[in-house]
């Protein structure tokens, strides 16, 4: 079957097509198309994701992506489409009069194709930004309308916890082995979760930050010390440069709730102590900026692994999957990766392939599928909602 999924939570808009085959217990994967429209450089310029902003970058991209993944998929045909019925088009008209600007695009452009070979649609419905969501969630509820199939809600950090099952690089890629029970660390601009895996699909939340996410103090820090906007990997990029140059520790920074005796993180005081630090430091040399990412980095990435390794002891975790932008830092994935290994080296560990690790639509696509095998008919349209708080 052939899957078409659609990511608009934050400030990527990703549409992708996958095909899926196989038993079902070890799918393989293949994509036949798949894109992204970052809006980061928009963002950048004022230092952070604006709501509305990133609505209207939404509504202005999800058209031409969507023609550009179904001609990458070799399934952009001119045509008649005979599941466009007059009852159809009045449910559509309804439904965008809540989404009036991307009205006319849609319906110029769906309309007056041949419905493809497209048997499901998967849909970030939460967490992330309400006004983006509903973009790509009335999109989608046109799309199922239109070809009559049905429409799976995703939960945009299941698809974070399920972009690590591609492990192969290229567009086909099979199921990584997953012994359970899994640990999930969910590391991203708006999250910082521990999630026990029972088995496919059942989570158990040990913790969560209680007030900024750990990509979201990456990203302030980098603010602090004068570096654009999402500042993760430039911050990642000077702390590795300070330990290449073994620069001296000139500054210490706290690892908040390390001995918390939960699975909760707090990133708010440690980005504060950053401030204040550089405020005291004066005009900042480069040599202090790498400095400051160094002990920043090191402070943010110990209480990760730390706590990731007391949820692994006490529930004897099998595998570690670890999503989310971060997951693309280079001294988390060697840290936890040693640390592990010293603990128990049959422990498998996963990080997403670099595809797979910002917001895309193919980890969505890929736990829509695990979704649509629990429910084949997918969801009643009229509950399929956008939710900027939904947890998993
Ligand atoms: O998962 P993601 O694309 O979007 C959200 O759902 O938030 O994560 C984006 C976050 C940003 O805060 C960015 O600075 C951070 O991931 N990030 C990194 C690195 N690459 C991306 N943080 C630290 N080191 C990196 N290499
Ligand atoms: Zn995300």
């Amino acid at each position: 079957m052939n899957i078409l999924s659609i990511e608009t939570s934050c400030d990527e808009t990703a549409i992708s097509i996958l095909r899926v085959s196989g038993n079902t217990e070890t799918p393989q994967f293949t994509i036949l198309g798949n894109h992204v429209a970052s809006q980061i450089a928009l963002h950048a310029q004022y230092g952070g994701v604006f709501p509305a902003l990133a609505k209207r970058e939404h509504v202005k991209a999800i058209t031409p992506l969507f023609i550009q993944v179904l001609k990458d998929a070799n399934m952009h045909k001119i045509g008649v489409n005979d599941t466009l019925t007059e009852s159809v088009k009045k449910d559509i008209e309804t439904l965008l009069t809540r989404e009036v600007d991307m009205h006319s695009d849609i319906i110029q452009s769906a309309y007056s194709l041949e419905k493809p070979q497209i048997d499901a649609i998967a849909i970030t419905t939460g967490p992330g930004l309400e006004p983006a969501l509903w973009v790509g969630v009335n999109f989608a509820k046109t799309l199922s309308m239109l070809w009559n199939i049905p429409l799976i809600p995703v939960n945009h950090m299941e698809g974070h916890v399920m972009s690590v099952v591609a492990q192969t690089s290229g567009d086909t890629f099979e199921v990584a082995p997953i012994t359970f029970p899994a640990l999930s660390l969910l590391v991203s601009g708006g999250h910082t979760e521990l999630v026990v895996i029972r088995d496919w699909m059942v989570y158990e939340k040990i913790g969560q930050t209680k007030d900024d996410a750990v990509g979201e103090a990456f990203d302030k820090v980098a603010r602090i010390v004068g570096l654009p906007y999402p500042g993760g990997p430039a911050i990642s990029a000077l702390a590795r440069e300070a330990r290449e140059q073994n620069l001296p520790r000139e500054v210490e920074f706290p690892r908040p709730m390390l001995h918390s005796g939960t699975y909760d993180f707090s990133y708010s005081g440690l980005k504060t102590a950053v401030l204040y630090k550089t405020k005291e430091m004066g005009a900042l040399t480069d040599e202090h900026k790498k400095i400051i990412a160094r002990e920043f980095e090191e402070a943010a990435i110990e209480v990760l692994v730390k706590k990731t390794l007391k949820a692994i002891d006490q529930y004897s975790i099998q595998t570690v999957m670890v999503g989310g932008g971060v997951a693309n830092n280079s001294y988390l994935q060697s840290e936890l990766r040693k640390s592990i290994k010293n603990y128990n080296p049959e422990i498998l560990i996963y990080f997403p392939r670099t595809d797979f690790s910002t917001d895309n639509a193919l980890m969505i696509g890929v736990a829509g599928y695990y979704q649509f095998l629990k429910n084949k008919n997918g969801a009643q349209l009229d509950t399929v909602k956008a939710c900027g708080t939904m947890t998993l």
